[in-house]
């Protein structure tokens, strides 16, 4: 039978609650003050501790260091205006935190899952265990002291409820960071639902949020689930949340306080059971500023807060990371491309503005366009690739291959050579292709032979 300790300086509050985890199924030891619980603490070593926040002789985040030196789960239990004190515990090293008075369904549902909770202990170590051998934290590639940090948070925050918002630079790997989170979650085995709210129209977001009833609005032939309703069981990653209309973030706000949608026409709330990462690229201080965030809103979303460090600032992980996202190529290819030491140094004193879908890009573009050693040839020019034009032909945007399309424009100066045009538009082809020269020839509408010879000359200017 698993073993709760329960303190708490209320003797009345303390015997009720020793009845409910009683029946759960706990053997349950009680304790009036922190004396007297590191005392029993020692007698019993228990599984979870469920402990009040402030007791008469400290408090309960005192507790949190001796139980995790056993592996035992601390779920502190404050009062509505302490819960930033128990996020600091959080932090510290808490599992989660219940607020008086005690939520019965919530205190089962975290009752049932000390047991989970000790599994996806066991899998945060050997997670640990690969980060020292491999420079990586599942899906997070990085071994650097920036990210250390973060992944200490994210083993922290993972196992609660907490609401997670994720701040950092575009490319940074917010929505990996997000997914990691849930993964590591008891809620891994339900849904993971992105939502990018800067990406849909003000008109369709509110329903892309709570859902419609049939006949709300003039063509909602349907009922529609929201994300949210999508989401039950699981996570809802609410991404660019600082883009959302301002009427919205009202709404967004009651959803998230009261637990319930109500679906646009709707006329009942549905409780939803649903845990929240947030994430954005802008410095949402000064979004609440500039009027376009909520402070409420940023107050209710920031509980426990995430910031991802820019690339420039993870030292080797740029290298790590140039290393992973060849080596995946490479296998998936059956190729054994491998960077020049020239090009290797130019990547590593780059600032990366564009963080880690930047390098992803630039190494999938030097990839496709390398044929063994990938020298400066095969690099963007405002990275220190030799120019192949003089300058006059110039590419807008540097196409991104996470979103590969066609509709990647080259910018051309009245005055430029045909062949130079050509070049650039072959090369440009070939990668928005994914370097398959088959697909190119027949896009650009001209043989294959012809891709072929073009490549060839190119490479021996480029070498003479
Ligand atoms: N530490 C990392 N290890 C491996 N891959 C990563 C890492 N960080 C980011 N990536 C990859 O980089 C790309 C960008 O990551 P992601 O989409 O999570 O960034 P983001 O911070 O959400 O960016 P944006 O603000 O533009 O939405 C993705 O392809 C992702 O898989
Ligand atoms: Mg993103």
């Amino acid at each position: 039978m698993p073993r709760a300790l329960l303190v708490d300086d209320d003797p009345a509050s303390l015997g009720a609650l020793a009845e409910l985890i009683q029946l759960e199924g706990f053997a349950t030891t009680t304790a009036t003050t922190l004396a007297e619980a590191q005392a029993r603490f020692e007698e019993i070593t228990p599984d979870v501790i469920l402990t009040d926040l402030v007791l008469p002789d400290g408090t309960g985040i005192d507790l949190i260091d001796s139980a995790l030196s056993v592996g035992a789960l601390v779920v502190l239990i404050t009062g509505h205006a302490s819960v930033e004190t128990a996020v600091e515990a959080l932090r510290r090293g808490a599992n989660d935190y219940l607020t008086k008075p005690v939520d019965l369904a919530r205190l089962k549902t975290i009752l049932a899952n000390v047991s989970r909770t000790r599994e996806l202990q066991a899998q945060i170590g050997s997670l640990r265990g690969e980060l020292r051998k491999l420079g990586r934290f599942g899906p997070l590639v990085g071994a650097s002291p920036a990210m250390g940090t973060v992944y200490d948070l994210i083993t922290r925050v993972a196992p609660t409820d907490a609401t997670v918002c994720i701040v950092g630079e575009s490319g940074t790997g917010k929505e990996v960071v997000a997914q990691a989170i849930h993964e590591l979650s008891r809620r891994r085995k339900g849904p993971f639902v992105p939502v990018n709210c800067g990406a849909v129209s003000p008109t369709l977001i509110e329903s892309t949020l709570f859902g419609h009833d049939r006949g709300s609005f003039t063509g909602a032939e349907r009922m529609h689930r929201g994300v949210f309703e999508q989401a039950s069981e699981g996570t809802l990653f609410l991404d660019e949340f600082t883009e959302m209309p301002i009427e919205l973030q009202v709404k967004l706000l009651r959803v998230l306080e009261t637990g319930t949608v109500t679906r646009v026409g709707g006329e009942k709330g549905i409780d939803i059971d649903v845990r929240v990462i947030a994430a954005t690229n802008r410095v949402p201080e000064q979004a609440v500023q500039e009027g376009k965030l909520r402070g409420d809103l940023w107050y209710r979303l920031n509980v426990f807060p995430i910031c991802l460090p820019p690339l420039r600032e993870r030292g080797g992980d740029i290298d790590v990371l140039l290393e992973h996202f060849l080596g995946e190529l490479n296998a998936g290819q059956g190729t054994q491309k491998r960077w020049s030491a020239a090009v290797r140094m130019a990547l590593r004193r780059y600032g990366w503005p564009g963080n880690v879908r930047e390098l992803k890009n630039v190494v999938h573009r030097a990839y496709i366009l390398a044929e063994e050693e990938i020298g400066g040839e095969c690099l963007p020019n405002d990275l220190g690739g030799r120019s192949l034009t003089n300058g006059t032909v110039a590419r807008v945007p540097l196409p991104m291959m996470d979103g590969a399309e066609m509709g990647t424009t080259l910018m051309v100066r009245v005055g430029t050579s045909v062949a130079d045009v050509e070049q650039q538009l072959i090369l440009a082809t070939l990668e928005a292709c994914s370097g398959n020269k088959q697909k190119t020839a027949e896009v650009l509408g001209v043989s294959l032979k012809t891709i072929y010879n073009r490549l060839n000359a190119y490479r021996e200017t480029r070498a003479a």
